[in-house]
């Protein structure tokens, strides 16, 4: 009994889950089976039968419009499957392609970094070896000039901020060579010291300039350690602006130069690069016209771009200028000749 219950209840949910359509056939049906019922209770056989048949015509339709309808969604359904295949292989190819590329790429970028560490491997060796190399110039630079002179104090260092041993020797070398009178060194230091020596084999004098007072201090002490006081002055002047070519730059205070003429020998090598662009640039425009008749004008550093413009710049702006073969070291030097014509830069 309770599963009969059970049974009726199901149904009654079933009934009521039915779609507007279904319950029309349903009730049709109903009514159908009811009509068959009472005709054939009632003893009209013929009316009984009549339903009977329409019935089944009815049931007939249906499984037919019901096997049509299925055998529609198991196409539907295929088609979905074969578009889900395509879609499946498209997105495998994809994938395959894209792990192919990065494969070679990968493969590519690993030989591009084995090539460059391989390059960066050989430069460092090279480097290096230049390295060992420049060291050993220097080195040699160093005996050189030791066998020239015997210091009365220890000498202060070469390098870095001060002429290079190489610079030195080839310095020292042309004043042998010139036997310049007058020797005017922008930027004191260990080269003071080396001038002052070589000056004093042959009674020429040095005046050098510094525009910090610590440095010119520094040196001013050193040249007395060294007893060169009678061959070397250590003057301090300060950076002010000057114009050289029409244009402002930081340099030397004027006023200090101001009593200087017949320089036989310039060596340039400050104001320090630091001070501002092109800081060794206007030496000439304020010098040029106090060289003797013939001159040296020595600039360090000629491995730097400004140095090398400024030395271009000179040769073109001041007349009777020439470059001179370089023996040795990173700095020019240029020889001077008095033109007829007065420099104006
Ligand atoms: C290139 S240095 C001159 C060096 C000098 N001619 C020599 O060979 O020793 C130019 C200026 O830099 C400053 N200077 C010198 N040594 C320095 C250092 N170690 N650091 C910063 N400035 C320095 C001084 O004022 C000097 O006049």
């Amino acid at each position: 009994m309770s599963s009969l219950v059970r049974f009726v209840g199901r149904l009654a949910v079933r009934v009521r889950s039915l779609t507007r359509p279904q319950t029309v056939i349903l009730t049709i049906l109903s009514v159908c089976c009811l009509g068959v019922w009472s005709a054939a209770a009632t003893g009209h056989q013929g009316i009984a039968l009549s339903l009977l048949a329409s019935l089944l015509l009815g049931v007939l339709l249906g499984i037919l419009h019901l096997s049509r309808w299925i055998s529609g969604v198991y196409r539907a359904n295929q088609n979905a499957n074969r578009e889900l295949r395509l879609i499946m292989e498209q997105l495998q190819r994809r994938v395959v392609a894209t792990v192919e590329k990065e494969r070679v790429t990968a493969g590519d970028r690993h030989q591009d970094l084995t090539r460059t560490v391989t390059r960066g491997l050989r430069q460092s060796g090279h480097g290096t070896d230049l390295l060992l190399r420049a060291q050993s110039r220097e080195i040699e630079a160093m005996f050189q000039l030791f066998r020239q002179c015997t210091p009365r104090a220890p000498m202060p260092s070469s390098g870095d901020f001060a002429l290079n041993p190489t610079d030195l020797l080839d310095l020292l070398y042309l004043v042998r060579l010139r036997r310049p009178q007058l020797v005017v060194e922008l930027g004191s230091g260990t080269s003071t010291v080396w001038l002052g020596y070589a000056l004093a084999e042959h009674g020429g004098k040095l005046i050098s300039i510094d525009h910090d007072p610590g440095y010119a201090r520094q040196t001013r002490a050193l040249i007395a350690a060294h007893e060169l006081d009678d061959v070397v002055q250590v003057r301090e002047a300060p950076l002010r602006e000057v114009t050289a070519n029409g244009k402002p730059y930081q340099w030397y205070d004027v006023e200090q130069l101001a009593d200087l003429s017949d320089i036989d020998l310039l060596l340039i090598d400050g104001p320090p690069a630091a001070t501002g662009p092109d800081a060794r640039y206007p030496a000439l425009s304020v010098l040029a016209g106090r060289l003797a008749g013939t001159a040296t004008v020595i600039l360090d550093d000629t491995n730097r771009q400004q140095e090398r413009e400024a030395v271009q710049r000179w040769i073109s702006e001041v007349p009777g200028l020439t470059e001179e073969q370089r023996l040795l070291g990173r700095h020019t030097v240029l020889s001077y000749s008095r033109a007829t014509t007065p420099v104006t830069v």
